[in-house]
């Protein structure tokens, strides 16, 4: 494999509600972050992969993930952005595609991890996995009045993973200024292309306690 897959996995699921960090939240019995890394794992392209976890489960999290796969653990940042920079760190010489992908999209299939990590490999220095933007969307300002409605048919929800060249990818972070919620945005800062390939329902980020429900019945299905 060529491939490194870091994992940020260190937030804390305010959205979610109260409880343990998200990423060790159970979907099925099992912790999200365990459904995550064996379908990274899956993917045969991949060599190494980097987790970074909230500071105080740093060893819990070695232990929850030592039968599923061989992984690195460190401690995750404050913001995402911190905890991406704090795994590709610890990225030892080898690889040369790097992709990023949230812990919260539990049950992205192995396919979706190959299929980014082939469009780099052809060529591409960053690729995000998109959908269509299925609802209309509407600008608004103070009160909540609609300003205008924009057009959707260039716009595109973006998942995980985000797979780049890895001096593309580091460079970005070494330059990277306020905290931005995807790596491809500090990319793009970079006036670096980034080309979109088609992403996966299955790909959702367990985000609100629908998402959960929703993941729990997908897996139930066969996820
Ligand atoms: N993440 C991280 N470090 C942070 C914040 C987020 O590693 N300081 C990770 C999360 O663990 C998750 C991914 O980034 O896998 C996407 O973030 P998000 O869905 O926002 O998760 P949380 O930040 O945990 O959720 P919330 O914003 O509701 O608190
Ligand atoms: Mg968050």
């Amino acid at each position: 494999g060529d491939v490194a897959v870091l994992v940020p996995a260190a937030g804390a699921g305010v959205r979610l509600g109260p409880g343990a960090p998200k990423a060790l939240r159970p979907l099925a019995g099992e912790p999200l972050l365990v459904h995550a890394v064996r379908r990274i794992a899956a993917a045969a392209s991949v060599h190494t992969i980097v987790v970074a976890a909230p500071a105080a489960e740093v060893d819990a999290v070695r232990d929850l993930l030592a039968p599923v796969a061989p992984v690195t653990v460190v401690p995750g940042g404050a913001e995402r952005q911190a905890s991406v920079a704090a795994a590709l760190a610890a990225v030892p010489a080898g690889p040369e595609i790097i992709l990023v992908h949230d812990a919260a999209r539990a049950l992205t299939p192995p396919e979706l991890v190959e299929s980014v990590a082939a469009a780099v490999r052809s060529g591409h220095d960053a690729v995000i996995p998109v959908l269509p933007v299925v609802d209309t969307i509407k600008e608004v300002g103070p009160g909540e009045v609609v300003l205008g409605t924009v057009d959707r048919s260039a716009l595109r929800a973006v998942q995980t993973p985000q797979g780049f060249r890895r001096a593309v990818l580091t460079a970005a972070h070494e330059a990277a200024g306020d905290p931005l919620t995807d790596d491809a945005g500090l990319v793009e800062k970079q006036g670096v292309p980034v080309v979109c390939v088609p992403g996966s329902e299955h790909a959702l980020k367990v985000t609100r306690p629908f998402d959960l429900a929703l993941a729990e019945h997908l897996l139930a299905g066969g996820a």
